[in-house]
């Protein structure tokens, strides 16, 4: 799906951009890509969802995982990777991030990107987009750091106005931890404040899930 979309928009538009989830579910994805040297790296943008705040080279960044699995490769260009630089306070990361997509974006009233890829938290989050988080009240801003209350710290986050302006958005859910979640997701009418990934819901792109079987649960609760 990722190479598909990726021809199809460098094609119509002469570059793919691409926004990359964060956690451990798309660490094989990114390791299949570091293994295509062949795809257009010089043309496709990589971005990301959501950063902790926290330095690149932290075993907790999203950035590291990302160049440890895909970035790192030498036919990837530094200058085609926009990480979230979770080293600055939160709300400065907020902002330094928000002005390098304006810069990629230029003129749109939320940033469109080609794919955004997302996770799925057991607690319903996405991105960085938590329970009774404050960025869930977003509408303006395409970035904000958000306070995460449970986990004791914050977070820098795309927001549901970019999110939802993307042309297509691919959910990669992977584990029984996450089965209660999904099916909230999917089926339940839990307020975003909830479940935040119900709040993923684009204006007009598509909306996928690659569900493994443990996320999708023992059969009866099957997603629908
Ligand atoms: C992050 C992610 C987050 C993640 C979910 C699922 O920064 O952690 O953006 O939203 O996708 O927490 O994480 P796992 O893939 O590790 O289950």
């Amino acid at each position: 799906m990722v190479e598909r979309l990726a021809h199809e928009a460098i094609e119509e538009r002469g570059r793919f951009t691409l926004a990359l989830s964060g956690g451990s579910t798309p660490r094989a994805l990114y390791e299949l890509l570091a293994q295509r040297s062949d795809l257009p790296w010089s043309q496709i943008e990589l971005c990301f969802g959501d950063e902790r705040a926290v330095p690149p080279d932290d075993p907790a960044s999203n950035a590291r995982m990302v160049h440890e699995t895909l970035t790192q490769r030498p036919f990837v260009p530094p200058e085609r990777v926009h990480r979230i630089r979770g080293e600055l306070p939160a709300a400065e990361a907020a902002r330094d991030y928000e002005q390098r997509l304006r810069q990629l974006f230029p003129g749109a009233a939320a940033a469109r990107f080609d794919l955004i890829l997302l996770g799925l938290g057991a607690d319903g989050h996405t991105a960085s987009l938590f329970p009774d988080s404050p960025a869930l009240a977003e509408t303006r801003a395409w970035v904000a750091a958000n306070r995460i209350e449970a986990l004791n710290t914050e977070r820098i986050t795309l927001t549901f106005p970019v999110l939802n302006a993307a042309a297509h958005v691919l959910f990669l859910v992977a584990g029984a931890d996450k089965t209660h979640a999904l099916n909230e997701l999917l089926a339940g009418s839990a307020p975003v404040s909830v479940i935040p990934a119900r709040g993923v819901q684009p204006n007009s792109g598509t909306l996928t899930f690659f569900v493994d079987e443990a996320a999708a649960g023992s059969g009866e609760e099957t997603a629908h």
